[in-house]
């Protein structure tokens, strides 16, 4: 694959929202040189229940106002959009892609009862990309799926460490633990804003395996190869959109960068 090697130029991050956040924050720790442009399409959250072609078609729109931006790589901060649509933007475009893989081998490795869970979108579940990694890490272990419906939904509207996401959760979680679980895998960017309600409903039980570093470590790889590492240690840029509300989304974003976080609101 051929890139313009723009060293300067930022990295793109989007989701259906603000769980991509979760990538950016671990994005930034490891590559703290980085310029980086975030897209949240929150005003066309959630994804997971969409069709295929929704997906495809919205998230075609966000990586192309990336790009417009100049972005030099794109994360694709959401197992939804990965699962879904990945393979075609591969084809489809010269940038490169880093996308959301399931944790199921490091899930896989640290389960002491060999029964872990997995919680994540529909889609995701349906995408080429977990069956691959089912086949090739579950070897010996028992996976419980569950989709984890409404949660998306909550996070976005800042709702994750409500009542109602105590009972959705409890609804998903304690299932799978009865049954023996004792790793839990987050297969969906949104999922660590809950991560302090599942400790208190899994009454911190369970392993909570977050993919979010490796992610921003297969950036680092990827950057590495094609020669593209911000060579300018001095202030890297930040820019900010959302689909959504400014208000809520600004809270968001204060929170992953530790500082306070102003926002555009755009139309895609
Ligand atoms: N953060 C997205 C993911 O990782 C949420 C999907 C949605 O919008 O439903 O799948």
């Amino acid at each position: 694959m051929q890139v313009n090697p723009r060293h300067e130029s930022p990295i793109g991050i989007f989701d259906s929202g603000v769980g991509g956040l979760c990538v950016l924050k671990e994005v930034r720790k490891l590559l703290p040189f980085e310029s980086i442009t975030y897209l949240a399409d929150s005003g066309n959250c959630p994804y997971g229940s969409k069709t295929k072609d929704e997906i495809l078609s919205l998230a075609r729109k966000n990586i192309e106002f990336l790009l417009e931006k100049d972005c030099k790589l794109i994360v694709i901060a959401c197992n939804t959009i990965t699962a879904v649509a990945i393979d075609s933007f591969r084809s489809d475009y010269r940038v490169p892609f880093i996308g959301m893989e399931p944790a199921l081998k490091p899930a896989a490795l640290q389960t002491r009862t060999k029964k872990i869970g997995i919680l994540a979108t529909e889609n995701t579940f349906n995408g080429r990309h977990f069956k691959q990694t089912f086949e090739k890490h579950a070897n010996g272990v028992e996976v419980f799926v569950q989709p984890g419906y409404g949660l998306v939904e909550l996070v976005e509207q800042g709702e994750q460490n409500s009542e109602a996401a105590r009972r959705l959760l409890e609804k998903y979680l304690v299932p799978m633990m009865e049954k023996g679980a004792d790793t839990l895998v987050l297969g969906c960017t949104h999922y660590p804003f809950l991560k302090k309600m599942i400790e208190t409903v899994t009454q911190n039980k369970v392993i909570i395996i977050d993919p979010c570093d490796a992610v921003a470590a297969q950036t680092r790889r990827i950057l590495s190869e094609f020669d593209l590492i911000s060579q300018d240690a001095g202030n890297p840029r930040f820019h900010f959109f959302t689909t959504g509300e400014k208000e809520m989304a600004e809270k968001f974003f204060s929170f992953a960068m530790d500082s306070p976080c102003e926002l555009e609101q755009i139309k895609i």
